[in-house]
């Protein structure tokens, strides 16, 4: 196969090894329905700029828009070329014939790939945002089924304060992911400029109007200066950037999964949980430490591809070439994770009776206490102590906070109407209805 993109100046045939071995045709060739759409453009733009016939322009196009359901349906296999660009080209080149060698006037596979990117990554901004959605939405229903259940909060992997579960779902899925909903659109403002018309570095001196193809394919102006549009890859750093925090919550999130698992406060579901091929009795959070473990490979994706980029000069760089499989494996990641924790909230639930037991046997309530004495007029480092030598008095017993009796507040100076205030999930109902003004008593996150 002789190659498209070579001169006699370029030095002969490619060592086939080379071009095996350096062909992004593996990778790029998901971008073919990209490619076909910019090339559909770029061709509306030539034939505006008289560059193209009506007819010349009209069979390009309609084989164009043809081409990448021939590859799916299995009609066509694409040639072994460097690219897709190049095998796109080449298959034109055999249905077409001569006109195809006007098909990349005034055009590089710089702007070329570059625009092919950035319609990809336009896409996976959607997608992406559809995906959050959808487990706000999966984490809304588990709080309408569990929301109201009093579980404690967790600091340095111990027993907190008691809380109403809403306020753990809220905190760890809803507001993080609300949040990364909104960075995401703030990456897709660095889509909006179309690359095609740089050319390869310094955009071309024929009558092409890059605003036009802009328009055609949905952006919303053409580039603002060539040797910037052909380089940059700011858009998909940005969009790596935002899949990697969103894998970082999944994982927080699955990380209080499988703690409160492990302590038998969280029941997982047969759908999603892991056997043991050897201890009958397992259970495990498998979904749980697999999301985790993608939020690793985010981040290795996010670092590769900050150091592509690093140490580039200005315009394109073959390098650039490795930057789809990133950008590919990230968003793919992301949007697997985050599609089995919106089938995992279905599968998950908390045992009420685990969560209450945790709390009196974690002594929650001690806060609330504190609290309590400090709205009878009591300074906070006072009731703090107080509360303080209750807990070492009641330990010292093997006894929990809850099971303080008149005698042992006296002990400690404190008040026998503190009795009245041991009960651990009033205090978490208590305590989560003052952070839910608009909120029903005991009902599910907004
Ligand atoms: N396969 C290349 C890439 O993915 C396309 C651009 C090639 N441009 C070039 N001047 N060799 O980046």
């Amino acid at each position: 196969m002789a190659s498209i993109a070579r001169t006699a100046a370029t030095g002969g045939e490619l060592d086939p090894g080379f071009l095996a071995w350096s062909s992004s045709l593996p990778v790029d060739r998901r971008l073919l329905a990209e490619d076909c759409a910019g090339s559909i453009a770029h061709v509306e733009g030539l034939r505006a700029a008289g560059l193209l016939t009506e007819e010349e322009a009209v069979a390009l196009q309609e084989a164009l828009r043809r081409l990448p359901g021939r590859v799916e349906d299995g009609t066509l296999e694409l040639a072994a070329e460097e690219d897709v660009h190049m095998a796109i080209e080449a298959e034109l080149g055999r249905e077409l014939g001569a006109v195809v060698d006007k098909l990349h006037t005034g055009r590089s596979r710089n702007d070329q790939v570059a625009t092919d990117l950035k319609l990809w990554c336009r896409a996976a901004v959607s997608r992406l945002d559809a995906a959050i959605a959808r487990v706000l939405a999966a984490a809304e229903s588990w709080g309408t089924r569990d929301g109201a259940i009093a579980m404690p909060s967790y600091t340095h992997r111990q027993v907190a304060i008691g809380v109403q579960a809403w306020l753990w779902i809220e905190g760890a899925v809803l507001e993080p992911l609300r949040r990364d909903r909104r960075l995401l659109l703030a990456a897709s403002d660095e889509l909006g400029a179309s690359p095609l018309g740089a050319g390869a570095i310094a955009g071309t001196t024929l009558p092409i109007d890059p605003e036009l193809t802009a328009s055609v394919l949905g952006f919303a102006h053409g580039p603002r200066n060539p040797i910037d549009a052909v380089g940059d890859r700011d858009f998909a750093l940005s969009l790596v950037f935002t899949c990697t925090r969103i894998a970082l919550h999944l994982a927080r999130l699955s990380t209080d999964a499988i703690e409160l698992a492990s302590d038998g406060l969280l029941r997982l579901g047969g759908a999603i949980a892991g056997g043991s091929s050897m201890m009958p009795h397992k259970r495990n959070p498998d979904v749980f430490e697999l999301v985790r473990g993608h939020a690793a490979l985010r981040q290795g994706e996010l670092v590769a591809l900050v150091n592509l980029f690093h140490g580039l000069g200005s315009g394109y760089h073959r390098d650039l070439q490795h930057d789809k499989q990133l950008v590919f494996a990230s968003v793919d990641g992301t949007l697997g994770a985050l599609a089995m924790i919106e089938l995992a909230l279905g599968h998950i639930a908390l045992d009420r009776e685990r969560c209450l037991a945790a709390l009196r046997d974690g002594d929650a309530i001690a806060t609330d206490l504190c609290e309590s004495l400090v709205a009878d007029g009591a300074a906070f480092r006072v009731a703090y102590r107080s509360i303080g030598a209750l807990v070492t008095r009641m330990r010292e017993q093997g006894r929990r906070l809850v099971d303080a009796r008149a005698e042992d507040l006296a002990a400690v100076g404190l008040p026998a109407r503190l009795l009245a205030e041991l009960d651990v999930e009033a205090a978490a109902v208590r305590r989560s209805q003052r952070r839910a003004s608009a909120r029903p008593a005991g009902a599910s996150p907004r």
